[in-house]
């Protein structure tokens, strides 16, 4: 793959409208980028400590400090005016390591977006009388850009090369399951649209009760209570299956919220009835670890959502 970055770097710069002087006004801003180096790697490295697992791949002192080195050198690079082959391999090879360190490409992407707006809004401050401020914004655009691309080409070229390595039973199998699976997956969507009915069908049932004196009116507020409560998490369910259905992750918690939502309409009824006392505490103990079980899912899988 390196020998495609070696006789590609020049297609990949004319790409991006990368250049004679792109490169000139990219080393004339050098000596500014140099003044300001060290507050970029301190704002840097605060930016990436907020991804949340940083410190699992920067597990200790020795590692930041060579990659703190490693950063600066980066940077600097940005504005060396020379970008050749072993410019573009050195790209290559750190989009490599990232690969195999198993670096989410994401977290490469978040950095790149402080790397330019902290870059861009320095470069505007120092060049605003300039007339070629647009052309000096641009070139430094052009070069992040096409460091993003190399650097994110080797998680592309992972996952396209895990692909190629299956054979075709492999192939054609991983194909029939992916298909099955989306098959399953609306058919689930459809159940989950009918339990929604079914939902609303208790809740009339319950307004039924109400009005027909069947039940006392205290009760018949808490049960209709309990069936809204149903269907509302009949509904984040759907919601949460037409987000996967689309692409999205499959959200474990939306089940268990229409877990919680059963038990708390069974709390409801039940806190009625005096000789119910230990199914409400069973019930309520039930509530607690779903509700434990559900802290801990948001918690692992998006911690900003808690
Ligand atoms: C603008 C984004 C980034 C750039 C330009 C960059 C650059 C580099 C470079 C130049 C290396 C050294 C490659 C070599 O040894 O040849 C490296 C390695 C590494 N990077 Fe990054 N990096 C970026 C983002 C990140 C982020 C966000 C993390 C973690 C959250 C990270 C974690 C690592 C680790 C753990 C290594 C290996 C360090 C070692 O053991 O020497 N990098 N990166």
């Amino acid at each position: 793959m390196d020998e495609i970055i070696q006789n590609d770097y020049v297609a990949l710069k004319k790409h991006y409208w990368f250049a004679k002087g792109d490169e000139v006004l990219l080393l004339q801003m050098k000596p500014y980028l140099e003044s300001f180096a060290d507050e970029f790697i301190t704002e840097f490295y605060q930016f990436i400590w907020n991804f949340g697992k940083t410190a699992e791949f920067l597990k200790d002192e020795t590692i930041i400090t060579r990659h703190r080195g490693k950063i600066y050198e980066w940077y600097l690079d940005l504005f060396s005016g020379t970008y050749e082959i072993s410019y573009f391999s050195k790209l290559y090879k750190i989009g490599e390591i990232h690969v195999k360190l198993g670096l989410p490409t994401h977290y490469v992407n978040a950095a790149f977006n402080f790397v330019r707006i902290f870059t861009l809004s320095r470069i505007y401050q120092q060049y605003a009388q300039e007339e070629d401020l647009t052309e000096r914004l641009k070139a430094v655009e052009r070069i992040l850009d096409i460091n993003l691309d190399v650097l994110t080409s080797s998680y592309r070229e992972e996952e396209i090369g895990r692909f190629l390595a299956l054979s075709r039973i492999e192939k054609t199998l991983l194909g029939l399951l992916k298909k099955t699976s989306a098959y399953f997956n609306y058919l689930l969507a459809g159940a989950l649209v009918v339990v929604a009915f079914f939902a609303v069908g208790l809740f009339g049932y319950d307004v039924y009760l109400l009005f027909s004196r069947q039940t006392s009116i205290e009760q018949g507020i808490l049960t209709i209570l309990g069936s809204l409560l149903i269907l509302w998490a009949a509904i984040e369910l759907i919601h949460e299956e037409t987000k996967h259905l689309r692409g999205g992750s499959f959200a474990l918690e939306a089940f268990i919220t229409l877990a919680i939502a059963a038990l708390i309409r069974k709390i409801l009824i039940f806190s009625l009835s005096p000789a119910k006392t230990m199914d409400v505490l069973l019930y309520g103990v039930l509530v607690l670890c779903l509700g434990i079980s559900y802290w801990l899912i948001v918690q692992t899988t998006n911690p900003r959502k808690s």
